[in-house]
């Protein structure tokens, strides 16, 4: 996978193609109106699965709309959806849900009592609580970058995560992964078919002592875009990944109410210096999955250059190197601080692992007032200067 969708400066440059912004799939996925609908702004139980992914921003772009969320998107492609399983949870009919974001609202698509999905992910009894659901819809973010967008699929699911990690430390619920035996399965029985695939579930909730049915028959089956086009590799790759499972439990304490509803992708940064604290504090975040490499490239209170568990291993001014690496995104050289997310191996998983990271970036950037920008276009092979391993992501941070 990572040798058929590396960037190099030969290939870039010799790109002919142009995008024609009408032929954009849909980023959102519609039910059909007669199902029931139950609004979430201000609902007393269930506004905080709204909050998970949200509509924060509309404008419109030669005539059309153009939609920003609370999470970042490679290319704003959006290719996730969320449902939600609710057993038991006061006030709301029991069912299967999938999360209109565009409307925030649950549409109900299944009612379900005795019977539901935690069979298909290893659950022997009924959760009292929430399933939720996280799929990706490979041809969202393929329409624009090909077998390259497998990648942001996982990066762009690792923010998904990240933002429910945000919702779940501010309103205190716990929440844990489960995997299905046979995600094949689960697929089918929620209805997906070829063109959207679960890719990670976690339940909120406790389990009951009362045992639970498979469901008798799948669930409708309603496409995610408003057309597709075969892309044969990137959704055999997307259907033979194992789902993501990792829990953070750390994050998303910079998470708040606010900085959900404003937070953006910087494109442009002051040339301003962080705070000794601020970049003292982003020197030292870590991951256990990843290789964590920031270069600062602008501070007044510590030296410029590259810089391992906090500490500036290689003094220097890398912005024009830097710069470079990421595609010549010119915005970048007044960046204070860029961090670069490698890991051991190029996996699906460790894109989730750096998108997660990044998100929690993010929310940090937001938190103190400070822009972020994740990036995930640059030159694969130009990363050696800095590891070994494969580079995954990057996230520009600066004074806005
Ligand atoms: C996986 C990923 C890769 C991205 N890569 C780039 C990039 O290379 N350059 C850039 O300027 N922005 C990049 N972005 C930021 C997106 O363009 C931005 O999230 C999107 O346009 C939506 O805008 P918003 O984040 O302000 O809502 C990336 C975001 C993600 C999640």
């Amino acid at each position: 996978m990572r040798e058929a969708t590396v960037l190099t400066p030969k290939g870039v440059a010799s790109r002919t193609t142009f995008l024609d912004w009408e032929t954009q799939p849909s980023p959102f996925k519609h039910y059909p109106s007669f199902c029931h609908r139950i609004a979430l702004e201000n609902h007393p139980t269930l506004g905080w699965i709204g909050e998970i992914r949200t509509l924060t921003h509309t404008q419109k772009i030669f005539n059309k709309p153009y939609y920003r969320l609370n999470v970042p998107s490679a290319g704003n492609l959006h290719p996730i959806e969320l449902y939600v399983q609710l057993r038991n949870v006061s006030g709301v009919l029991s069912g299967i849900y999938h999360l209109d974001t565009h409307a925030n609202s649950l549409v109900l698509i299944e009612e379900i009592a005795s019977e539901g999905l935690e069979p298909y992910v290893g659950l022997e009894n009924r959760l009292y609580g929430a399933l939720l659901f996280f799929t990706l819809v490979p041809f969202r973010s393929g329409w624009k970058y090909g077998m390259r967008g497998g990648r942001y699929l996982y990066l762009d699911l690792g923010h998904a995560v990240g933002g429910l990690m945000g919702v779940a430390h501010h309103y205190g619920k716990d929440f844990y992964p489960v995997t299905p035996q046979e995600p094949s399965v689960l697929n089918g029985r929620l209805g997906m078919g070829e063109e959207e695939y679960v890719a990670a579930v976690y339940a909120i909730g406790t389990l009951s002592d009362k045992t639970v049915q498979p469901l008798a028959s799948p669930v409708m089956r309603v496409s995610p875009c408003d057309y597709t086009l075969e892309n044969e590799p990137l959704h055999a790759w997307v259907a033979s990944q194992k789902l993501y499972t990792s829990l953070h439990p750390h994050y998303g304490k910079w998470w708040t109410k606010q900085s959900n509803s404003t937070r953006r992708s910087s494109r442009e940064f002051s040339p301003k210096a962080f705070g000794e604290t601020i970049l003292t504090t982003l020197l030292q975040m870590h991951s256990d999955t990843l290789e964590i490499i920031p270069i600062v490239l602008v501070a007044q209170t510590h030296p410029c250059g590259v810089y391992r568990a906090g500490v500036c291993c290689e003094e220097g001014n890398f912005t024009a190197e830097i710069v470079h690496l990421l595609l010549d995104q010119r915005f970048i050289a007044r960046a204070n601080v860029v961090i670069l997310l490698f890991a051991q191996n190029f996996t699906a998983h460790a894109h989730s692992d750096a998108g997660v990271f990044a998100h929690e970036l993010y929310s940090f950037g937001e938190h103190h007032g400070i822009g972020c920008s994740g990036i995930g276009a640059f030159y694969d092979e130009l990363a050696v200067q800095w590891s070994p391993r494969p580079l995954l992501y990057a996230v520009a941070l600066g004074e806005k």
